[in-house]
């Protein structure tokens, strides 16, 4: 449990708490890159209205959302060769948010400048940077830049505060119970013909946690298992401050959980297949929605990230940490709390928080450990990811699958329930 003062900590990331200014020290996406197009996008990020847009040479901004003028909405304005253009009075920013044109004033006001942010493109993402310079470098995470790679990205908005999420990732027993036993017991009453998920039921007999240079580094040994196993040996990590890497057989995900406010999470499904096969260089990184909720209303939980989006919704807007019961399996959410904690310090130290990246050459490329052969399955394990978690409402999922299937020369028409067998 946590005292109340440390919840707030750990949970407010509006503008001067302490939570907030650790997060503006870390590069986060705003937007999806193929939705920044010819029109201006409104983003709130970490409690700030801001605007995303794409200038005519091409290059992305995040600006204040209201005007410097009347504080109109720049959702209504122009995106230009160079700027953006309020849609009242003509007023145009440049990306860094100086006033370049006042129309209908005798001359132009130098002195005005709109709030404004650094913005990257990466990956198919825009990212932007809200704390103090000299900003640290966009890190080069290994899926954002992998040349052999088929990349789509799922999203959706969480309407409760990001830590919940970000506690999940260092949860492990949480797997057998949430998507072992619920998720069988709920396809078995609704009937819906879903085998039974064996994999995801089995048995944790240990499980660990190891700080290093990005996060927290999680394993586990599953009944029949040993130490020698990759989910043990090389196991994945939790990458602070707000990532978790997961997959397994050529299909590796960022499962990334933006803070909007406190009482909204920004989810981003982030994949990577590289299923070793020639295929179509991508343009442009594909989005799609994961749908939450059924035509009823209800959660929908039969796959593993509506499971785990429902049991995280469940804790509350906010989860009231003074009052849970916290027992010896919960130690890497301990590990994960005291990390942030400290991390905290470390920011109102005006000290560079864990994973900050300043050296180009360490940022070409940041391999993270991520196991393959996960549950000992490999490709198996993956075609169950394919059945059950958000990416089977990727629109490029059955391409995908198909391309993975015939580079592991199997007919491009066997099914998931036989892949497993
Ligand atoms: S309010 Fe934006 S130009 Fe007047
Ligand atoms: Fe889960």
């Amino acid at each position: 449990m946590l005292t109340k003062e440390d919840n707030d900590r750990l949970t407010r990331v509006g503008p001067g708490t302490p939570m907030g200014d650790l997060m503006r020290r870390y590069w986060m996406p705003i937007a999806i890159s193929a939705d920044i197009g010819e029109r201006p996008a409104a983003r709130r990020l970490l409690g700030e209205d801001l605007v995303v847009f794409r200038s005519g040479d091409g290059k992305v901004g995040v600006v204040d959302r209201q005007c410097k003028h009347r504080r109109a909405d720049l959702l209504v304005g122009v995106c230009e060769k160079s700027g953006i253009r309020c849609g009242y009075h003509g007023w145009m920013y440049a990306h860094d948010g100086q006033v370049i044109e006042q129309p209908a004033e005798p001359r132009l006001n130098p002195r005005v400048r709109i709030k404004a942010y650094p913005a990257q493109e990466l990956g198919g993402l825009v990212w932007t940077y809200m704390g103090p310079q000299p900003a640290p470098l966009l890190p080069h995470f290994d899926l954002f830049v992998w040349e052999d790679a088929i990349r789509d990205v799922g999203e959706c908005v969480l309407d409760f505060n990001f830590m919940q999420a970000m506690e999940n990732s260092v949860d492990p027993h949480h797997v057998e119970w949430l998507h072992g036993r619920f998720m069988n017991a709920h396809n078995a009453i609704e009937n819906n013909g879903k085998e039974p998920v064996e994999v995801l039921a089995r048995k944790h007999l240990k499980v660990g946690f190891d700080p290093f240079e990005y996060g927290i580094i999680k394993r586990r040994v599953l009944e029949g298992q040993t130490e020698e196993d990759e989910d043990w040996k090389v196991g994945h990590p939790l990458v602070f401050p707000i990532m978790l890497r997961v997959g397994g057989g050529g299909m590796d995900q960022f499962q990334i959980r933006v803070p909007i406010d406190d009482t909204h999470t920004w989810h981003l499904w982030y994949t990577a297949y590289r299923p070793k096969t020639a295929f179509a260089r991508q343009t442009t990184v594909p989005r799609y929605d994961v749908p939450l909720f059924d035509a009823k209303g209800e959660r929908i939980v039969d796959f593993v990230d509506g499971q785990d989006i429902a049991a995280w919704a469940g804790q509350g807007v906010i989860a009231d940490r003074s009052l849970e019961t916290l027992g010896a399996s919960d130690v890497g959410v301990v590990m994960l709390r005291r990390m942030f904690l400290e991390q905290l310090k470390r920011v109102e130290a005006n000290e560079d928080p864990l994973g900050t990246v300043r050296d180009p050459a360490a940022n070409v490329c940041i391999d993270l450990p991520m196991e393959q052969n996960k549950y000992g399955s490999g490709a198996a394990f993956r075609d169950e990811l394919f059945a059950h978690q958000a990416v089977r409402y990727s629109p490029i999922r059955d391409a995908v699958q198909t391309l993975f299937r015939q580079a592991e020369g199997r007919s491009a028409s066997v099914p998931v329930s036989t892949a497993m067998a």
